[in-house]
């Protein structure tokens, strides 16, 4: 039996993960992943928009939003693991999966080791690299930063690398959306996922390797993975798109959901076997 709804809770890989399940049955699968530190309730507009054609489900990964953290060190290995048995217990043998920057890693690595598994896949603020040495100090920073000026501190400080300068007087809401779901992560999900983000593999050498339609979008004013490293992404994979989204920094998809839903869908639509 099929649960609809935005706040499913199922036991998932030995944990719980809640998730959003919306649209009809028998349509094509749109799986949305977010990015760090966010969760599911990042893709409401996305999938309120494709929900009439599309099943739409977003979930929150481990740690993040309403899902459980369980005790394991977290890595994007063991997050691809708790995607593939969702799908599992969903009874979803293929999907198109949709990422934004941890969401695009793990995309990236789901494909890689499970490319029978997906029909297509939209990768938003993203890339393939892995940290460099400055990127992983820079993380263990971060962790020395909250553990001693708290969560807060850190959600002022990481707002304002996000959005490009024109969303701080336009997507006031969207804003507060994002530093709620910042403050809502636990510090030990924060530092779990800054060193699993930390010791993370690079894909860009398994990007000519991806078959499937791909579609890349990044918000022209993106800070953190900026369009040249979209460019990276479009250049290794065949037949790719590639999207600049005007108005947006580093959350495309809240920041100009206009342009974002309109590429979207137009890329979902052209997919010839969903
Ligand atoms: C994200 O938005 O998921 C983060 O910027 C990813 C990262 O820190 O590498």
């Amino acid at each position: 039996m099929r649960y609809l709804g935005n706040n499913i809770k199922m036991t998932v890989n030995n944990l719980t993960v809640s998730f959003s399940d919306e649209g009809p049955d028998d349509a094509p699968v749109i799986i949305f992943i977010h990015g760090f530190p966010f969760n599911k309730s990042m893709w409401n507009v996305q999938l309120e928009e494709l929900k009439d054609d599309y099943r739409v489900i977003a979930y929150d990964i481990r740690g993040h939003g309403s899902s459980d953290s369980g005790n394991e060190d977290f890595s994007i290995e063991l997050f691809v693991k708790d995607l593939l048995c969702l799908m599992d217990a969903l009874k979803i043998d293929k999907t198109v999966l949709c990422g934004l920057s941890m969401g695009g890693y793990i995309a990236l690595n789901a494909i890689e080791n499970y490319p029978e598994r997906f029909d297509a896949l939209i990768l938003s603020d993203t890339h393939c690299i892995a940290d460099t040495p400055e990127a992983k100090g820079k993380r263990m920073k971060t962790i020395e930063r909250i553990k001693k000026n708290g969560v807060d501190d850190y959600a002022d400080e990481s707002i304002s690398n996000l959005f490009a300068p024109e969303s701080f007087t336009t997507r006031g809401e969207e804003i507060a959306a994002v530093r709620k779901m910042i403050v809502k992560t636990s510090k030990q999900s924060l530092y779990k996922t800054l060193l699993a983000l930390s010791v993370r593999k690079e894909t860009c050498n398994k990007l000519p390797e991806i078959k499937v339609p791909v579609l890349i979008m990044v918000g022209k004013e993106d800070k953190i993975t900026p369009p040249s490293a979209a460019w990276l992404i479009q250049e290794k994979i065949q037949g790719s798109f590639l999207n600049i989204i005007e108005h947006a920094g580093h959350l495309a998809n809240m920041e100009n959901p206009e342009d974002f839903n309109y590429q979207l869908k137009k890329f979902v639509s052209s997919v010839k076997h969903l």
